[in-house]
């Protein structure tokens, strides 16, 4: 009975504790605000710190490829180029994972409503695994588009826009709310082992193929992270390089793209990069995340670091880098402890805070968007095909190489013709269903192809893949397999076909750069190749095409002479062979120019000597000591000749630039240029107009000529003309005076030249600017250090 009454009691209080218990939970659902479009003020005064704390913390990050970490054993840190990673969260291993593959999430806080939005890469594709362990029934691959630098090279903004719109539909298709894309970092030197991911040595061409590429991901209602702000330029200790750059280069190129696709397409987001910037991790710089990015320019979005990015989540709040990944519970914690000690004021955070909300309130997990898992995979490989061959370069083409009809019988050289390279490594690299090689699409085109080659080929290719070391890690690439040695058939080779084609590739990705010697440089064995296939199809009257498949700029000079033709293809996505083919036919005419310089060697590069840094071994810091002469910018300043120039690039058919017309010699406000494109030639074809500038040096110096300008014609028929037009504006007539915080137009005589490359100027016309014109006053910003200041720099 006592026994029977006690429990009695028990029972009683564990039911008024529990009805307790739910009565405080059903009173917090009543009285907390659950989040709306339109009451994010009202969510912020609701949250507790702690929230706020996590909200602007991710959840963490399982490394792709690595196993979780054991319990009771310490988890090691991966080792990426001498950068040690932090080991992963244990208990990101326990995140409920929405779409295996992606690199991260926010906090959902479900008590006022707030979804978990989840963030995938990258530029050239979205990045998710393709497999699910729990379910094998289906498969979830992306469409691996043309990287950056070919979608560059198509200068076809419209284009670009096209592929985005296709690439956000499985942004939002697959579940993801950020695309942690596109990239614009400039390529400041050709061995940056991400430039595949860039567009451009050219702020304008980089800043408008972005925001072309933005409104196109985000018109599915999806967003995108622009990335890497800023002036992260080099994969060499990339984690904790100091790069010291003069405010002018900064505003003049390295900001300059993200000023344009900011201002043109308002991304979600922007990811601050891993660097130092004159002394400072970008993701603490408040000059550069809230003062430039957020009040000069209007930013609307929230700034995201890189993954592991930064040392101090505090001043990354103070900064105005409003979320912090992939994240881990110690960052939320300093946090707290900060606004608690006075150290952080709470109306940063709340800032913070509520530029990621208003996000959130746009994005298809806070709608609740029933996401298919199915993609329009076919359709987007098309528009991918499409893209490929429009950003393809005609390098060279002696006694019309090419085209070559498609009935001919080709010898088909070089290993990456059997095994072409889509898109390059790293968090770039796309989980796609398929690649088309080169020999399928020749084949798919109608090719004859010469079949004992190719099976000499495959089983080369076979039996070196089995020696090939594993890759040790998610960064890590194997070594490339050595060419095939091909003297003893190339006779019997250029006897039996009509021409004879060969593939160099060269792959690069995060974490590493490039290399000169077998990268930027060919390996004696690929110019041993071309120089044996070159003698021996010459001395049949036959021609030799070399396909370059690539994502970075390599040395051209010593052997171009040697071969027919060059097609610079670029990395094309998955539809890789038939995009070649497409252009090698004749199907599609060729139409890309170089958004990239090539120049004849390596020593002409303006950053040769400050790349990646000092100390050699180790590099700390990297002087960007050429300023603004980076690119065309240098070589025309400097009068050196480039192997293919800035905007080059050749087509079957042939041009006219005439009739360069402005609507006044006199600016005010702004002046209209218009020229006039005929297709002087017999096959149907694009051409690209740029617009440079040449601005008056008064007391400053000036590059020679800038891109203030392009345009792409349709596809003109023989005789057919289009007439382009291009409005300049005074930012377009300024350069950045640092001393006087300003961007100002010189008054004077400048000089508008209409052109299908930086060098290949066809008609010129001049205007007068009588005053000089503010165009816009600044804020101190980027100061670089006092030592800085004593190297002058450009
Ligand atoms: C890369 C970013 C990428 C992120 C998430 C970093 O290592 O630098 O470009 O978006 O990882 O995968």
């Amino acid at each position: 009975m006592r026994i029977s009454s006690k429990l009695k009691v028990a029972f009683v209080l564990m039911c008024a504790a529990g009805s307790f218990k739910l009565t405080a939970q059903a009173q917090t659902k009543q009285q907390a605000p659950q989040l709306r479009a339109n009451n994010v003020k009202q969510i912020i005064a609701a949250m507790t710190l702690e929230e706020k704390s996590k909200l602007v913390v991710g959840m963490g990050f399982k490394m792709p490829g690595m196993p979780p970490p054991v319990k009771g054993k310490k988890p090691e840190a991966i080792d990426i180029g001498g950068f040690k990673l932090p080991p992963s969260d244990p208990d990101a291993y326990n995140i409920p994972e929405k779409v295996p593959g992606a690199a991260g999430r926010t906090h959902s806080i479900a008590r006022l409503g707030i979804p978990s939005m989840t963030v995938s890469d990258g530029p050239a594709g979205l990045r998710i695994e393709p497999i699910r362990n729990n379910d094998k029934s289906k498969t979830y691959y992306a469409t691996a588009f043309p990287v950056a630098t070919l979608l560059a090279s198509t200068w076809d903004t419209e284009l670009v826009n096209r592929v985005g719109v296709a690439f956000g539909n499985e942004v939002r298709e697959y579940g993801v709310d950020i695309l942690l894309a596109p990239g614009l970092n400039i390529h400041r030197n050709p061995l940056g082992g991400r430039n595949f991911e860039y567009y451009s040595e050219d702020p304008l061409v980089a800043g408008n193929m972005t925001a072309a590429i933005v409104r196109g991901v985000q018109s599915n209602g999806v967003g995108t992270s622009i990335k890497h702000y800023a002036a992260n330029n080099q994969e060499t200790n990339r984690n904790s390089i100091n790069t010291i750059v003069s405010e002018r280069a900064m505003r003049e190129l390295y900001l300059r793209g993200f000023e344009i696709a900011v201002k043109k397409s308002q991304p979600w987001t922007v990811m601050s990069s891993y660097n130092k910037l004159n002394g400072t991790f970008t993701s603490q710089r408040r000059d550069l995340l809230t003062t430039i990015l957020k009040k000069e320019w209007g930013f609307k979005g929230f700034v995201m670091t890189d993954w592991f990015g930064g040392v101090d989540p505090v001043a990354q709040m103070k900064a105005g880098n409003d979320l912090i990944m992939p994240g881990s519970p110690s960052q939320s914690e300093a946090i707290v402890a900060a606004v608690k000690n006075g150290t952080l004021s709470i109306v940063q955070l709340n800032a913070n805070v509520e530029r990621i909300l208003n996000i959130v309130i746009k994005s298809p997990s806070f709608t609740k968007y029933k996401y298919s898992d199915k993609p329009d995979l076919t359709a987007h490989a098309k528009v991918a095909r499409e893209a490929a061959a429009q950003g393809m370069v005609l390098l060279k083409n002696d006694d019309h190489a090419l085209p070559l009809a498609s009935a001919k019988r080709v010898a088909v050289f070089g290993n990456t013709s059997y095994d072409i390279i889509a898109g390059g490594t790293g968090s770039g690299d796309v989980n796609k269903a398929y690649t088309i090689s080169l020999m399928q699409g020749l084949e798919n085109a109608g090719y004859k192809l010469q079949e004992k080659l190719s099976k000499n080929y495959a089983a080369y290719l076979a039996d070196m893949k089995l020696k090939q070391p594993k890759p040790k890690n998610f960064f890590d690439h194997p070594a490339p397999i050595p060419e095939m040695d091909i003297n003893g058939i190339v006779a019997d080779e250029a006897n039996g076909a009509d021409a004879a084609l060969i593939t160099i590739g060269r792959n690069a990705g995060e974490g590493a750069d490039r290399k000169l010697e077998n990268d930027y440089y060919l390996s004696d064995a690929e110019k041993g190749l071309i120089k044996s296939i070159a003698d021996a199809f010459h001395a049949k009257g036959k021609k030799v095409i070399v396909v370059l498949n690539i994502g970075g700029v390599i040395e051209v000079a010593s052997w171009r002479d040697e071969v027919d033709g060059i097609l610079l293809a670029w990395q094309p996505g998955l539809e890789a062979g038939n995009a070649i083919a497409d252009v090698l036919s004749g199907k599609v005419n060729p139409s890309g120019k170089l958004a990239t310089t090539f120049p004849v060697d390596y020593k002409d590069v303006p950053s040769a000597n400050n790349f990646p840094g000092t100390p050699a071994d180790k590099p700390e810091q990297v002087i960007y000591e050429e300023g603004i002469y980076v690119g065309y910018r240098y070589y025309d300043a400097a009068k050196i000749k480039p192997a293919y120039e800035f905007g080059y690039g050749l087509s079957y058919t042939s041009f006219k630039l005439s009739n360069l017309k402005l609507s006044s010699t006199n600016f005010a406000g702004s002046i209209t240029a218009t020229v006039t494109v005929k297709n002087t030639g017999d096959i149907a074809g694009k051409e690209v107009v740029q617009l440079y500038l040449s601005a008056p040096k008064k007391d400053m110096d000036k590059p020679e000529d800038e891109l203030k300008a392009f345009g792409k014609t349709h596809l003109l028929t023989p005789g057919q003309s289009q007439t382009l037009s291009f409005v300049i504006k005074p930012a377009d007539l300024a350069s950045f005076y640092t001393n006087r915080q300003a961007w100002i137009a010189d008054a004077g005589k400048y000089e508008v030249k209409a052109g299908s490359s930086s060098r290949m100027i066809a008609e010129t016309a001049s205007f007068n600017l009588a005053k000089d014109i503010t165009v816009e006053k600044v804020n101190k910003a980027l100061v670089p250090l006092q030592a800085i200041n004593e190297l002058k720099l450009k």
